[in-house]
Formats: structure tokens, C-alpha cells, sequence
């Protein structure tokens, strides 16, 4: 052993001089070492890629984009930094980008100028659909949020019932038609964000009905209600007022998770998505291991809000961060993960 340290340090300043007084060790106990040593395999940049159990790539990636009805140009979000709210145009732009970084595909969302009860003025949306299909449509996937909360003037995700709780079945109906209408824009997924019970098979019925046999769903079956989308509701203008714990899945349960997602595979959600990631990786873990769908994780606002503000302080290495909870994601078991970084960490990996 002392061979190999000598070898080791060859040409280098001996140790007894860079540390006065300490001496090589002695053979180490069980356990293998010293002729088992991990650290072979992180000696240099190659051998840790050619070891890397999980990448990043490009196409990982999708990136969420908002569109606001009646803007000129696109506007800055407070607590997104780097996301917009864009008009029409710079929503084209911004797609012909990302596809050009090699992104995976690409969430839309709409932000109406009125809202009303019942979430009807979604025209904003679907517009959008219809823009970014022909401009990069036979190049990406085209994903949209299929929700009410955008629309509807009270914020939340469904209509209200005269008492103020919000109506799982009556909702239902309005999904129904909004899918048809996206699908009938041309989005080639359907991300039903909503966590009303039984959205997935009116969904998938009402397309078939329509003959849009091959729309993809996307559901968003474990979806918890979390303080981290603060920095979205500033970015869609929600009105919402108090919270959505009826219908979004509380932070203390995974087992639950687990049966939201069996019963989205059932109605035939073709892919499902655990929302947020970082503080459920563990829900993505187990998720990943009971479905033979592919698995999706909702990188959220205020995600990314939050190492934005820690890098802009200095207190983190932004990149490194961003491709660490990216990496994270994948690692638990996302195929593809939802994320406002999507066109610049495909330029990054791309780049590695
Ligand atoms: C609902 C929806 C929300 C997000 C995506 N879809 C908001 C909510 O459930 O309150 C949040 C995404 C984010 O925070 O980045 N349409």
C-alpha cells in the first residue's frame, strides 16, 4: 500500500511535507480497500461520463410557455425571472428556439384578458395551439394545459357549486369540450392539470367521440397542493382566493400517489406526471417503479424561482444547480421532465 502511494505521488511535494506529521496509513480493516477503491471511477471528466447511470438530454426537456391574449410584445413575469408572458409573435420565436436547443416538446398555457364562472374564455389558448402547430408542429411535441383555473374568475380549477365547493362532475363536462377544442387546434398532448376524479376517461371518451382517437393524454395524476406554484399564479394572473386542498393531494401522502396514478392508467392517461419533483422525488421514485407508462416530472415555478433568487444573491452556482435538480429528476425516474430552464439546459447538455 505504501508502494502505491509513493507511486501515486510521484514528483509531488512528499506528504510528510504538505501535512507535517502524518503518515501513510496502515492496511485498511475488511471491506475490501485498499484494493477496492470507488474513487477510480471519478478520477476525470471521461470516466464519470462513461459511468453516468442516467444523462440529460435534449430532448428530456420541455419547456412550459405562456401566451397572454392581446399583448404586443412579450412581458417579464416578477418571480420568474427569464420567463415571459408572451404575445403571439414572440410566442412563435420563443418555440422556434427551443425546438432549435432540441427540447423534448413544449407546455402551453393561455392567459385570458376576461374570465368568467365557468372558464369560457379559453379562445386565447387555443389560438396559441393553432400559432405554434404551424410554426414548429411537425417538429415537437405540442403539449397544453388542459385546466379551468386560467379562465375562470374565481381561480380555481373547476366550476363552483352554489356553496363554493368546487364540482367534480360539472367540471367534467367543460374538460370534455376543452379538449376537443385543443385537439381541434391541432396539440398533439393533453396535460389534464385539474385533479378532478374521473377526468382521464370523460377526456379520453370525449376524444374518441370526436374522432381524435390519437390525441395523447398526459395526466397530471399526483399532483399535490403546494406552496410552489406561488410564482405561476403571478404568471397566469390567477384570481384565486384561499387554496385547492380539496382536490389537489396532500404533501404527507405517496401511498395515495400511488392510486391516483393506477386509476389514470385505468381510464387511459398514456403518460403521467408527479407535480412538483424536488420535494417528491420519493413519490417519483415509486411511481416510476409501478407503471409501464412513461413517467413525467413538473419541474414548478417556484422551483425554479427559488434558485434563481439564491444565484442572484450569489449564494449558489446557478448551472450547477439548475443541471443538479435536472439530473435529480431523471435519476428518480422521470422519463422527461417539465421545466422553464428547457431551452437553455438543452443548449447546456447539449454542449457537455
Ligand atoms: C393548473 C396548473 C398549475 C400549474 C400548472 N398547471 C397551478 C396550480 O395547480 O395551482 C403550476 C405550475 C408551476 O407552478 O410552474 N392549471
Amino acid at each position: 500500500m505504501s508502494g502505491t502511494l509513493r507511486r501515486a505521488t510521484a514528483g509531488a511535494p512528499s506528504l510528510e511535507k504538505l501535512c507535517p506529521g502524518l503518515a501513510p496509513g496502515s492496511s485498511g480493516g475488511g471491506g475490501g480497500f485498499p484494493s477496492v477503491r470507488p474513487r477510480r471511477l471519478r478520477q476525470s471528466p471521461a470516466m464519470r461520463r462513461l459511468v453516468a447511470e442516467v444523462r440529460l438530454n435534449p430532448a428530456d426537456l420541455v419547456l412550459p410557455m405562456f401566451v397572454k391574449e392581446g399583448l404586443d410584445e412579450a412581458r417579464p413575469i416578477n418571480s420568474l425571472p427569464g420567463v415571459v408572458q408572451h404575445s403571439r409573435d414572440s410566442l412563435r420565436r420563443a418555440a422556434v428556439e427551443a425546438v432549435q436547443a432540441g427540447v423534448g416538446g413544449l407546455m402551453l398555457f393561455g392567459v385570458p384578458t376576461e374570465r368568467d364562472h365557468c372558464g369560457t374564455t379559453d379562445a386565447v389558448l387555443n389560438d396559441a395551439i393553432a400559432d405554434v402547430i404551424a410554426e414548429v408542429g411537425n417538429d415537437t411535441v405540442v403539449m397544453t394545459d388542459l385546466c379551468l383555473d386560467e379562465f375562470t374568475d374565481h381561480g380555481h380549477c373547476g366550476i363552483l357549486a352554489a356553496d363554493g365547493t368546487v364540482d367534480n362532475d360539472a367540471t367534467l363536462l367543460r374538460y370534455a369540450e376543452m379538449a376537443v377544442a385543443q385537439a381541434d387546434a391541432g396539440a398533439h398532448v393533453l396535460g389534464l392539470s385539474g385533479m378532478m376524479d374521473g377526468q382521464v376517461g370523460v377526456v379520453r371518451a370525449a376524444l374518441d367521440a370526436a374522432g381524435h382517437t390519437n390525441a395523447v393524454i398526459l395526466a397530471y395524476a399526483a399532483k399535490y397542493a403546494s406552496g410552489f406554484y406561488g410564482p405561476f399564479r403571478e404568471a397566469v394572473e390567477s384570481q384565486l382566493q384561499g387554496d385547492r386542498k380539496t382536490y389537489q393531494q396532500d404533501p404527507a401522502n405517496a401511498a395515495e400517489a400511488l392510486r391516483e396514478v393506477a386509476l389514470d392508467v385505468a381510464e387511459g392517461a398514456d403518460i403521467i406526471m408527479v407535480k412538483p419533483a424536488l420535494p417528491y422525488l420519493d413519490v417519483l421514485r415509486q411511481v416510476a417503479d409501478a407503471v409501464d407508462v412513461p413517467v413525467a416530472a413538473y419541474q414548478v415555478s417556484g422551483e425554479y424561482a427559488m434558485v434563481e433568487a439564491a444565484a442572484a444573491n450569489g449564494w449558489i452556482n446557478r448551472e450547477q444547480v439548475m443541471l443538479e435538480t435536472l439530473i435529480g429528476a431523471r435519476r428518480a425516474g422521470a422519463d422527461f421532465v417539465l421545466t422553464y430552464w428547457a431551452t437553455e439546459a438543452a443548449s447546456l447538455v447539449a454542449a457537455q
